[in-house]
């Protein structure tokens, strides 16, 4: 005989007992019951009614932030964290929870990339040249704009009049701060939208002149550039409107590595057979070039060229022979960006010589090992499916 199940738990139990609505401390043993549930919303919706009854309770301010934050309403419980801050500000708990939380809304190496100076000053020649070329009065749209770096850049190159759009909340709040803070707030209008919500004659007094954006990803395309450029182009920019960048390019070379080959394949472990789980290993790692070491097998060679002036891109997939310089055991290809931005200026965070800025190299990892060998091609496919770099041997001709 097994033991008869109880119907509820005392958590469900509470959880479904009628309240008073006026009582403060049973709605938040209430919506502290729905939280460890896994009710989150209906815990929200708890201490939603709790704080109409305790307005600027710490303790009711406190958990519906935590209980926003867990049901993904990021935007709704920073403000709501800060409400408690600003009444308490030795508040640790609260300040920790809101430093957490905007660790998850702001990716970690946006403070790295502000600080890259090599990609800053790329940007700066070209939108001081482009500025030049097009004349002050002509309309700048940044998309991204992030801190507001590159609006800020345009502005101090002499544009007058520059629309930067940024999608995340607390990093549009952050720019328009930030430039006030510079001065720019007469030529800069900050707007909290996606650039593809952005209305022309609302947001812009008309199309812009030249698009200025900062979303390559390491691996070129994860920031959903190709999505982007397409809607902006289609109604947000003339047509000979100055694109920057104009053009994006993988290039990346076949790598071996006793290290790397580590983070991407599994055999045998502690005398077991553990090679099926190696079908589960990661297709792209981050490769920092301070962090790891990896042998080059062949020359450096282009894997995919993105032209952002084009209105329209397809997805593809090629293949590619590739020379082989050295015998050895391939564990994949290591990519890393080139940025025409037009005006002669260019930017690669190529690893010979980029080791510790925004960017990071990839590594995109073959399914398994591939032994090459020296004056043998190695065949690759290659191509993009707009989001992301598909590359992978194709067969191993070197065999
Ligand atoms: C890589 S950061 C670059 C920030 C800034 N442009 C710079 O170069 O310092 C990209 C920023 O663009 C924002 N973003 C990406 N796509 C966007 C879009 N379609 N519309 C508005 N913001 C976007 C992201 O939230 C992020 O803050």
């Amino acid at each position: 005989m097994t033991d008869p199940k109880p119907l509820f738990d005392i958590d469900s139990l509470e959880a479904s007992l009628p309240i008073n609505r006026g009582d403060r401390d049973a709605l938040i043993a209430r919506g502290l019951s729905l939280h460890r549930l896994g009710k989150t919303q209906d815990a929200v919706a708890c201490f939603e009614a709790a704080r109409q009854v305790a307005p600027n309770d710490e303790l009711v301010l406190t958990n519906l932030g935590v209980s926003l934050a867990d049901c993904g309403r990021s935007h709704e419980a920073v403000v709501v964290f800060r409400q408690v801050l600003k009444r308490n500000p030795e508040n640790l708990y609260v300040r920790h929870q809101l430093r957490r939380l905007i660790s998850v809304i702001v990716p970690f190496w946006h403070v790295r990339m502000l600080n890259d100076t090599h990609r800053n000053d790329a940007f700066d020649s070209a939108i001081r040249a482009a500025v030049a070329r097009k004349g002050r009065l002509a309309r700048i749209l940044d998309i991204g704009t992030g801190s507001g770096l590159l609006s800020m850049m345009a502005a101090r190159a002499g544009a007058q009049n520059i629309v930067a759009c940024e999608k995340v909340p607390l990093i549009a709040e952050a720019a328009e701060r930030i430039v006030g803070l510079n001065g720019f707030d007469d030529r800069i209008k900050v707007v909290n939208k996606a650039s593809t919500e952005l209305i022309v004659d609302k947001d812009l007094d008309d199309r812009a002149d030249i698009l200025v954006s900062e979303i390559i990803s390491s691996d070129l395309l994860a920031e959903n550039v190709l999505d982007t450029f397409e809607d902006a182009h289609a109604r947000l920019l003339r047509e000979d409107a100055t694109i920057i960048p104009r053009a994006a390019t993988a290039v990346g070379c076949v790598v071996g590595s006793t290290a790397l080959d580590k983070y991407a394949f599994v055999n045998e472990v502690s005398g077991f057979d553990i090679s099926p789980f190696a079908a589960l290993s990661p297709p792209r790692l981050p490769v920092h070039g301070i962090m790891t070491s990896w042998r080059r097998l062949t020359d450096d060679f282009e894997l995919v060229r993105i032209d952002l002036t084009a209105k329209k891109h397809l997805p593809f997939m090629c293949r590619l022979a590739i020379p082989v310089n050295e015998d050895g055991e391939a564990a994949g290809v290591v990519q890393w960006i080139k940025l025409d931005l037009g005006e002669g200026v260019t930017f690669s965070n190529h690893p010979d010589s980029y080791f510790d800025g925004g960017w990071l190299q990839v590594l995109h990892t073959f399914p398994q090992v591939v032994p090459v060998i020296k004056g043998k091609p190695l065949m690759l496919t290659v191509g993009h499916d707009r989001i992301s770099l598909v590359i992978m041997p194709s067969e191993t001709v070197s065999r």
